[in-house]
C-alpha cells in the first residue's frame, strides 16, 4: 500500500511539474468554485488540465501540450471543435442578434429536422439540457396519465437529477421510483404486477450509457413497448446518448420500436447547450399554450426556460442536421 502511495506521489509530482499553468489555473479556481469545479465529471486527481483552445479533433492545454480529443464532449462534440459549417451558422446568427425574447424561424426549422429523423417524435419542445428534457418528459407523463410512479433501471442515468447507477441518489428529483433491472423482463413484469396502473412512465436508455455502455436487447426494449401499452404508461426512450448510434434516427428507428416520448440532447444542438423532448402529439399537447382551442379540456401545462429557443443553438443545431450529419 505504501509503495503504491509512493508511486502515486512521484507521478503526481511529475504531472504537476509538467503542467504548471494548469496547476496555477486550478489553484485560482478553488478560491471561487468548490474543489475548483462546476461539473463533477471533469475533475480528476491531482488536478485537471485546463484547455486553452481547440481545433478540429485537437485540444491544446494552457501549458502548450497538444492532445487528440477522443472524448468528443461525451457525444455533444460530434461535429468537432471548428466545423466550418457550424461556425458559419453561429456567426450568421450572431450577426442577427442575441436573446430575442420572441419566437424566431430557426426553432421550427430545428424541430422539423428532428421530427423528420425520429420516428417517435410528432411534436417536440426544446430545453437547455438533457436533464431538463427528462424533467419535463416525466412531468408530461405524470400529467397525461394522472399517475405518479416512474419505472427506472438500475445503472441508468438521465441527467443531474436522475442518477440510478447504484440505486436512487439523494440528489435525485423526488419522484416515486420503481427500480427494475436492465435487460431483465422478469423484473419489469414483477413491478408491473405489483404496481399495475399506478405507473405513469417507464424511462429507459436504449443503451445504458454512462452506466457501462450496455446495449438494450431488442426483445427487452420491445417488451417494454408492449407492457407500457398494456398498462397505459408512457414509454420514454432517453436517446440523449444513443440518438446518433446505429442510425441517425436513434435506436427507435433502427429497431422499429416507437416510444411515446423521446428525450434528446448533446450534438443535436450543434455543440451549444441543448436538450429536447418530443413524442406523440396527444401527450406533447399537454404543453400546447392554445389550451382553449385544443381538444384537451382545462389549462395547458406551462414549460418555461429563458434559453429554450436560444438563437445560437437553434442555428447551430439546424445547420448540423441539415448539412453535416445529414440523413
Ligand atoms: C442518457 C443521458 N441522459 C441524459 C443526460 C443529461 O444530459 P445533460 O448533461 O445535457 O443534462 C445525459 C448526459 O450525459 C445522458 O447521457
Amino acid at each position: 500500500m505504501e509503495q503504491i502511495q509512493e508511486a502515486y506521489d512521484a507521478l503526481a509530482s511529475e504531472f504537476a511539474a509538467g503542467n504548471p499553468k494548469s496547476k496555477a489555473a486550478y489553484d485560482v479556481a478553488t478560491k471561487s468554485l468548490p474543489g475548483g469545479n462546476t461539473r463533477t465529471v471533469l475533475f480528476y486527481e491531482p488536478f485537471p488540465l485546463y484547455t486553452d483552445r481547440a481545433e478540429g479533433c485537437h485540444l491544446w492545454d494552457v501549458d502548450g501540450h497538444k492532445y487528440v480529443d477522443l472524448l468528443g464532449e461525451y457525444t455533444a462534440g460530434l461535429y468537432g471543435h471548428s466545423n466550418p459549417v457550424i461556425l458559419e451558422a453561429i456567426q450568421a446568427a450572431l450577426k442577427r442578434g442575441l436573446s430575442f425574447g420572441s419566437h424566431h424561424a430557426d426553432e421550427a426549422r430545428l424541430a422539423q429536422l428532428i421530427r423528420d429523423r425520429f420516428s417517435g417524435i410528432e411534436l417536440v419542445r426544446f430545453t437547455n439540457s438533457g436533464t431538463e428534457a427528462t424533467l419535463m418528459a416525466l412531468a408530461a407523463a405524470k400529467i397525461f396519465t394522472d399517475r405518479s410512479k416512474i419505472m427506472v433501471f438500475e445503472g441508468g442515468y438521465h441527467g443531474g437529477g436522475f442518477l440510478f447507477k447504484s440505486g436512487p441518489h439523494p440528489v435525485n428529483v423526488p419522484h416515486q421510483y420503481l427500480m427494475a433491472q436492465y435487460n431483465d423482463t422478469a423484473s419489469v413484469d414483477e413491478l408491473i404486477a405489483a404496481n399495475g396502473k399506478g405507473i405513469a412512465a417507464i424511462i429507459v436508455e436504449p443503451m445504458i450509457g454512462s452506466g457501462g455502455c450496455i446495449p438494450g436487447a431488442p426483445e427487452f426494449l420491445a417488451h417494454l413497448r408492449e407492457k407500457a401499452t398494456e398498462i397505459g404508461a408512457v414509454l420514454i426512450f432517453d436517446e440523449v446518448m444513443t440518438s446518433r448510434l446505429y442510425s441517425g434516427g436513434g435506436v427507435q428507428s433502427e429497431l422499429g420500436i416507437t416510444p411515446d416520448i423521446t428525450t434528446l440532447g448533446k450534438y443535436i444542438g450543434g455543440g451549444m447547450s441543448f436538450g429536447a423532448f418530443g413524442g406523440k402529439a396527444d401527450i406533447m399537447s399537454t404543453y400546447d399554450p392554445r389550451a382553449a382551442s385544443t381538444a384537451r379540456k382545462g389549462a395547458s401545462v406551462p414549460h418555461a426556460g429563458t434559453f429554450n429557443n436560444n438563437v445560437l443553438t437553434m442555428a447551430a443545431g439546424s445547420a448540423g442536421l441539415e448539412k453535416v450529419f445529414s440523413p
